[in-house]
C-alpha cells in the first residue's frame, strides 16, 4: 500500500485524490488517509502531491503511519473530489512536528 505521512497535514492539496483509480482516500479536518486495503499500489499518487506527503510503504520508518492510515480511514469519509486546499498551506510544507502540533 501506499501511506500518506505527516508533510500532509495542514497542506491537505487533495491533488491525491482526483488520480486514485479505486478512490481510497479519506478525509480528515487537517489531512487525508489511504486505506491500506484498498489501496491496490498503482503508484499515481505519489508524484501527484506537491508536498510530497505519499510513500510507498516499502521504505522504511513509516509503520506509525501505516498504523494511522490504517485505523483512520475506518472512520473518516470518503473523498474523490478536490476542493480548494488551504489557504496557508503553502507556509505549512515542510513545517516539523505537525503530528503534535495539528493531526485532527
Ligand atoms: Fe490510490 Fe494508487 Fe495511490 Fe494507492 S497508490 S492510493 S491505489 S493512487
Ligand atoms: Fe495530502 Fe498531498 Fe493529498 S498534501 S491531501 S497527500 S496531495
Amino acid at each position: 500500500t501506499y501511506v500518506v505521512v505527516e508533510n500532509c497535514i495542514k497542506c491537505k492539496y487533495m491533488d491525491c485524490v482526483e488520480v486514485c483509480p479505486v478512490d481510497c482516500f479519506y478525509e480528515g479536518d487537517n489531512m487525508l488517509v489511504i486505506h491500506p486495503d484498498e489501496c491496490i499500489d498503482c503508484g499515481v499518487c505519489e508524484p501527484e502531491c506537491p508536498a510530497e506527503a505519499i510513500k510507498p510503504d516499502t521504505e522504511s520508518g513509516l509503520d506509525k503511519w501505516l498504523k494511522l492510515n490504517a485505523e483512520y480511514a475506518k472512520t473518516w469519509p470518503n473523498i474523490t473530489i478536490k476542493r480548494e486546499p488551504p489557504a496557508d498551506a503553502k507556509e505549512h510544507d515542510g513545517e516539523a512536528g505537525k503530528l503534535d502540533k495539528y493531526f485532527s
